[in-house]
């Protein structure tokens, strides 16, 4: 693996990465200082294999909620003509803050209230942004940056990009149709989709999303809603992609292998219970996965 150079120092970079006090994603930031992150390197990789990326040569590229940047950079490195990196929500958090204080939420079982209605949202001083920030200086980027709420701004004003990144977003949105349509708004060729996905066994045939009225998902209650994949494949066309291809998504064997050994289970002791009924119950679990589909217009 080749090492990313800088102009700055290790010693520079290291100190760089020490003074944000949250990364979500892992940056490489050059002269082998790679930055801690919520998302490690390693599943960034892995993460960035299973989009299975288009040629970026030559492209423009809008990273829809793009935290601290790494898939922006990765379209920097790959060849991208112009990145834009466009987010708002996670800038405005005053990370630190808001990790102490849902720790303490969690301890306390109380769901934590929406970013915006803590003390830790401060959108006038950006404190989330340091990260995007920090790397982008690290790694000399050209990446552009919008501060913007995506469901919130006039799309228009950024005209359309060549492939768009819609990553780990489409499960926070409280309305992800309108969402996709805005997401279709800004695409001219390729929008590439990301998402917190389920599948219902024996659910296949049917659109069906779940929906996470408070914090059930990952104990976040910014997450709404997941999918099946052909809820996502659905919500796709309906927002004006002419073309949907699944790159991740559910084949009926894997559910069925993931849910095989609690399904057995279950029988089991229902069986022994004599509650024969609840079988129904335990053959509906759903296999939790996240989703990658190409959207072409
Ligand atoms: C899970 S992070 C994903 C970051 C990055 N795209 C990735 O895939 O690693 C969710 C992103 O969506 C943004 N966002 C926008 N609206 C949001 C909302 N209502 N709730 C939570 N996050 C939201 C956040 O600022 C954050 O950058």
């Amino acid at each position: 693996m080749s090492v990313r150079t800088s102009s700055f120092s290790k010693a520079e970079l290291e100190q760089m990465s020490a003074s944000v006090p949250f990364w979500f994603h892992s940056n490489d930031l050059g002269e082998g200082v790679v930055t801690p992150g919520v998302k490690s390197a390693a599943q960034l990789e892995k993460e960035v294999a299973s989009f299975h990326l288009p040629d970026m040569t030559g492209k423009t590229v809008l990273d829809i909620n793009a935290w601290d940047g790494f898939y922006s950079f990765e379209a920097e490195r790959r060849g991208a003509r112009r990145v834009v990196a466009l987010d708002k929500m996670m800038w405005a958090m005053d990370l630190g803050k808001w990790n102490r204080y849902w720790l303490e939420c969690k301890e306390s079982g109380k769901p934590p209230s929406a970013f915006q209605d803590t003390p830790f949202w401060d959108p006038s001083s950006l404190p989330g942004k340091l990260g995007f920030d920090t790397a982008h200086l690290a790694m000399d980027s050209r990446v552009d940056n919008i501060v913007d709420d995506f469901m919130q701004m006039d799309t228009s004003t950024l005209g359309q990009f060549d492939v768009v990144f819609f990553l780990g977003s489409l499960y926070h949105m409280r309305n992800p149709v309108e969402a996709m349509l805005r997401v279709s708004s800004v695409t001219k060729g390729m929008a590439i989709i990301e998402t917190e996905a389920v599948a219902f066994p024996g659910f296949e045939d049917r659109a069906v999303c779940e929906f996470f009225p408070s914090d059930e998902l990952n104990g976040d209650s910014s997450n709404w809603w997941a999918p099946n994949e052909k809820a996502l494949v659905g919500m796709c066309h309906a927002a004006g992609f002419r073309e949907v291809d699944v790159m991740v998504g559910s084949s009926p064997l894997l559910t069925t292998f993931s849910i095989a050994r609690g399904r057995s289970v279950a029988r089991k002791v229902f069986g022994k219970l004599g509650l024969g009924s609840r079988l129904d119950y335990a053959e509906s679990r759903v296999l939790r996965y996240r989703a990658v589909v190409h959207a072409s217009k």
